[in-house]
């Protein structure tokens, strides 16, 4: 039971993007919540009823659509105050004032109401549904089992959400179409979930885990899914055999259902932050390290660290000193990926207890004792200066990127500050001391000093170990590597086309923009990271405004020069700006 209760969800956390996708697609109905107004629900339950409406027109996808949905609310007597509608604007702020009339239960009633809803203004070609919530037993049994049967035969598909003990099982079954449609809730906390389950099924998701329990209203993907909890920094992983576990966010993170992953606290809204209590803790803690503790500063947890040799302490909520809070040295992470014998140039990457056998990257070989390909391993999986990644823009280039929202027109691939594109194979691989990375960028805006990143390699909420950046007229070249603070170039011409070759080889990190170089020695190893490439954004940066010619990335150390490709004239307008071939590699 206790742990139920900690998995109890919170309304408005609850992402819909995955109920709204697949099967509900083309179907047609109409949905009428008939919602349970009694005196035994008090406000702050009511609130939470009114929280998981919303659930409906945000998942139903009813927008442009046929599909329409509608409240009615019963008590003593019963209303329609939301009438079947399509749009989702009015029907979202029509539930946000929705009253209670805080009777007595008479479902008999509402079910009436509602049916005669549905034969005044149904549409024949919409399949009927109605989602009874309600917290007790109707005062008349037997003609709400009536109402109940004159709505199955006229084929109106009922569910019978019951939210905590006072419900009578046997009155829900009866007034329910089918048994897997009698849907019971613990408390209104938990009403969220159930609702986007019922949705899930309205919308005849297969996906979706139907059985009761912790997971219910989970959508799986592969044979698993997340759903967040009561607490902002715990999510639920919930498996095909309805296994489910409660997994804790990292020191500073907040689930984000949206995203399906932890996320910094500043980019999750979870509306359950310790610092959103009426009276919140001036400091708290629920995991981190000794010495790791959280600030409420309005209304969101802020992360603090205590000075060294002090720890923070739960009681008192501040630091003291404590001897024994000691940084600990840093644990090896798990490797998921395993060698295949004689066969360097692939390794068996391990997830979910499935095998896949993935290759390197070209050039690279796998390296058991990174846990990565890397460039260290003597390979001859591919000729070493065959670019591992060639990106022109002039045809398809399947299997090599994943495009979010940039324009590919003209051989150039165009960011508007909100799209890129990521290069998710080059995640994790170890590059050593060498890397060499052209591209060819034009600014939209070149008086715009905001640093936005071109290249980088920060996706996942790590910073970028290897960036090029555009900051007005310059462009700024970041290398980190693992022993030093990154390493930052800059080169500034007013060229319009920006012909950038980032480089690290033998020891010389240089930056180079057709015009200008700049560089400096540069000693140890990159550091790995675990994010992929991505060209328009990167961690740390905002994300680009402006054309893209070309990405290429070696590991050679020759490479093309630039002085023996012709340079093309360049005209004023991007849409008629000739792209330049890239350059070719030498080896
Ligand atoms: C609904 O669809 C219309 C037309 O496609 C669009 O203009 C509007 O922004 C949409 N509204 C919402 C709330 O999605
Ligand atoms: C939807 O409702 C809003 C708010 O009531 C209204 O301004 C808008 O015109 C409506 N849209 C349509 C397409 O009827
Ligand atoms: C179902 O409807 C038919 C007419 O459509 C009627 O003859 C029958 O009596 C109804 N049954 C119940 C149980 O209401
Ligand atoms: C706790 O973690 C932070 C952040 O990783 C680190 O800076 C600090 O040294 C750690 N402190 C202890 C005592 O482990
Ligand atoms: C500069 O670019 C940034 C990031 O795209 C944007 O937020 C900002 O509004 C721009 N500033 C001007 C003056 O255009």
């Amino acid at each position: 039971m206790k742990e139920l209760i900690l998995l109890v969800l919170v309304a408005a956390q609850y992402s819909i993007t995955h109920a709204q996708s697949d099967s509900c697609g083309d179907q047609r109905f109409d949905v009428i919540a008939l919602v349970d107004g009694s005196a035994s629900i008090d406000q702050a339950d009511f609130q939470k009823v009114r929280n998981s409406l919303e659930m409906f027109p945000a998942s139903l996808g009813l927008n442009g659509t046929d599909r329409r949905f509608g409240v009615a609310v019963f008590s003593s007597n019963v209303e329609v105050p939301i009438p079947l509608s399509s749009n989702v604007t009015a029907l979202m702020s029509d539930i946000a004032s929705l009253q209670q009339p805080r009777g007595f239960t008479n479902t008999a009633l509402g079910l009436t109401r509602v049916i005669e809803e549905f034969e005044n203004f149904g549409i024949p070609e919409n399949k009927q549904f109605i989602i009874v919530i309600t917290d007790g037993k109707s005062a008349r049994k037997t003609a709400t089992l009536a109402a109940a049967l004159r709505a199955k035969n006229m084929s109106i598909s009922v569910f019978a959400v019951g939210v905590g003990n006072g419900v009578d099982e046997l009155e829900l079954a009866g007034i329910a179409s089918d048994s897997s449609q009698v849907i019971k809730a613990d408390d209104f906390d938990q009403l969220t979930p159930k609702i986007v389950g019922v949705i899930a099924m309205v919308c005849n998701d297969p996906d979706v885990v139907t059985d009761d329990g912790p997971c219910f209203g989970c959508i799986l993907r592969n044979g698993i899914g997340y759903l967040p909890t009561r607490d902002c920094d715990k999510f639920l992983q919930c498996q095909l055999s309805l296994a489910f576990t409660v997994k804790q966010c990292p020191f500073g993170t907040h689930w984000d259902q949206s995203a399906l992953t932890c996320n910094y606290i500043g980019k999750v809204n979870c509306r359950n932050d310790v610092c959103t209590a009426p009276t919140p803790p001036a400091t708290y803690k629920t995991n981190g390290n000794c010495s790791q503790y959280y600030q409420c500063v309005n209304g969101l947890s802020h992360t603090r660290t205590c000075p060294e040799g002090q720890s923070y302490n739960d009681v008192l909520g501040y630091c003291i000193p404590n001897s024994d809070c000691k940084p600990e040295p840093p644990v090896p992470k798990a490797c998921h990926m395993t060698a295949i014998l004689n066969e360097p140039c692939f390794y068996n990457w391990n997830v979910y207890g499935l095998v896949y056998k993935m290759p390197c990257p070209g050039g690279t070989a796998y390296d058991q004792s990174v846990c990565a390909c890397s460039t260290s391993v003597f390979t001859s999986c591919t000729p070493v200066c065959k670019p591992i990644v060639h990106i022109d823009f002039n045809g398809p280039e399947p299997g090599e990127y994943g495009n979010y929202g940039a324009v590919i027109q003209n051989g150039l691939a165009y960011f508007n500050g909100r799209s890129s594109i990521k290069i998710p194979r080059l995640a994790n691989v170890d590059f050593r001391d060498r890397i060499t990375i052209y591209t060819r960028y034009r600014a939209e805006f070149p008086s715009n000093t905001t640093q936005q990143a071109v290249v980088a390699n920060g996706d996942c909420n790590e910073a970028s170990t290897v960036a090029i950046v555009a900051d007005g007229q310059s462009t700024e070249f970041t290398a980190q590597s693992v022993s030093r603070s990154p390493q930052t170039l800059t080169t500034a011409t007013t060229n319009t086309w920006k012909e950038v070759v980032y480089k690290l080889k033998s020891g010389t990190f240089s930056g180079e923009d057709g015009l200008q170089l700049d560089s400096t020695p540069f000693g140890g190893l990159l550091q790995v990271s675990q994010c992929a490439f991505q060209v328009g954004h990167g961690e740390g940066f905002n994300d680009f405004r402006g054309w893209v010619d070309y990405v290429i990335i070696t590991l050679c150390d020759g490479g093309p020069t630039a002085t023996t490709t012709p340079r093309p004239p360049h005209t004023a307008t991007a849409a008629t700006a000739t792209t330049r071939r890239p350059p070719h590699t030498s080896g």
